[in-house]
């Protein structure tokens, strides 16, 4: 358990060299700071100190099985801890700095804390493309686990006030680098063997991946290679979630995609994208449910989202947000 005072002031620290400098001072510390990733953000801490990812697992009321992705400066400091594989070197080649995550075998001389992996021979890695993650990463060369810097099963945050509202009393601080571009976490790829396994869709799409190392495999709950993360519910808003809605009924919100929304969706209904920008709607998605989740309806309707490029992660996340399970 953490042993951190549980109310405390969360520091906001500016995404210059005078913020950094604090966020640094933190982590040097054992304590936890939430930093701007071009995905989410994320609740970093030390991977190599265990007191630090114990206190990732307590603030975030994380499942202790589920692992925890690794953020480094560049290439060369990721390969100092796992074995990339020809594939993900080229992926690494392609999408780095940006929102790809690896999962690949974990070297023997990993400095790396166990917990951080959860004890698995892999280690999930990631050189996010923020410049206020890449100003930290590159001035500590500390690696920095990191999830999603959101309560357990809540919603992702993509703003700095976001992480106040959930997390604010119990970490040390939080870099505030404006609204994360992309807007969905990164997309998980493991190997089974030398095969790539696609083990989240995220913000490189699956078309991506295949332009760049050939098919991959989607891998399901049965999958032998698998991720611990992929629990069904999860990143859901506190009102019921209907997907595939052409219309909503009194009470309810709508969450449209599209030029095509209805003129009479009830008043407080949002548009993920005017111009049905799957883009546009990715970065969209979190926030916008956090709004409508807000407003205290007696449920949120979503409308159809294409299944193509970055929709196939916006459904994914929807998906989960209204399982029942
Ligand atoms: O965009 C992102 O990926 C964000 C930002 C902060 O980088 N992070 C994020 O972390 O989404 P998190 O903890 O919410 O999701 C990490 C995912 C989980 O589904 C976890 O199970 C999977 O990565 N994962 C981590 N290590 C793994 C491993 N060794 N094997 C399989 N899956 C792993
Ligand atoms: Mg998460």
């Amino acid at each position: 358990m953490s042993k951190r005072a549980p109310d405390r002031d969360c520091h906001v620290l500016s995404p210059d060299s005078d913020g950094i400098a604090t966020a640094e001072a933190f982590l040097r510390r054992g304590e936890l700071v939430a930093i701007p990733t071009e995905t989410v953000y994320g609740l970093a801490g030390n991977a190599m100190d265990n007191t630090a990812i114990a206190g990732i697992f307590a603030v975030k009321n994380r499942p202790r099985f589920n692992p925890l992705i690794t953020h480094f400066a560049d290439q060369d400091a990721a390969w100092q801890h796992v074995m990339p594989n020809q594939r993900a070197q080229r992926l690494a080649d392609t999408f780095w700095p940006g929102p790809l995550t690896l999962v690949l075998p974990k070297r023997n001389d990993s400095t790396i804390s166990h917990l951080t992996s959860t004890g698995l021979s892999t280690l999930a890695v990631r050189v996010p493309a923020h410049p206020a993650a890449r100003l930290l990463l590159i001035t500590t060369q500390i690696p920095l686990a990191a999830p999603s810097a959101n309560p357990s099963g809540t919603l992702s945050p993509t703003r700095a006030s976001h992480v106040i509202e959930g997390l604010g009393d119990k970490i040390a601080g939080v870099v505030d680098g404006g609204t994360c571009p992309v807007g969905i976490e990164s997309t998980v790829v493991g190997f089974d063997g030398d095969s790539p396994v696609l083990l989240r869709h995220g913000g490189v799409s699956q078309d991506r991946i295949e332009a760049s190392i050939g098919t991959v495999a989607v891998a399901t709950e049965h999958s032998t290679v698998s991720s611990p993360g992929m629990l069904r519910r999860h990143y859901a808003p506190s009102t019921p979630l209907t997907l595939n809605a052409e219309t909503a009924k009194a009470g309810e919100l709508m969450l449209g995609f599209g030029p095509d929304m209805p003129a009479g969706a009830p008043a407080g209904s949002l548009n993920l994208s005017v111009s049905g920008d799957l883009t546009e709607a990715a970065a969209n998605i979190f926030s916008m449910l956090r709004e409508l989740d807000a407003m205290n309806a007696n449920g949120i309707v979503v409308m159809p989202i294409p299944a193509d490029g970055l929709g196939r992660a916006i459904n994914d996340r929807l998906m989960r947000a209204s399982s029942e399970v």
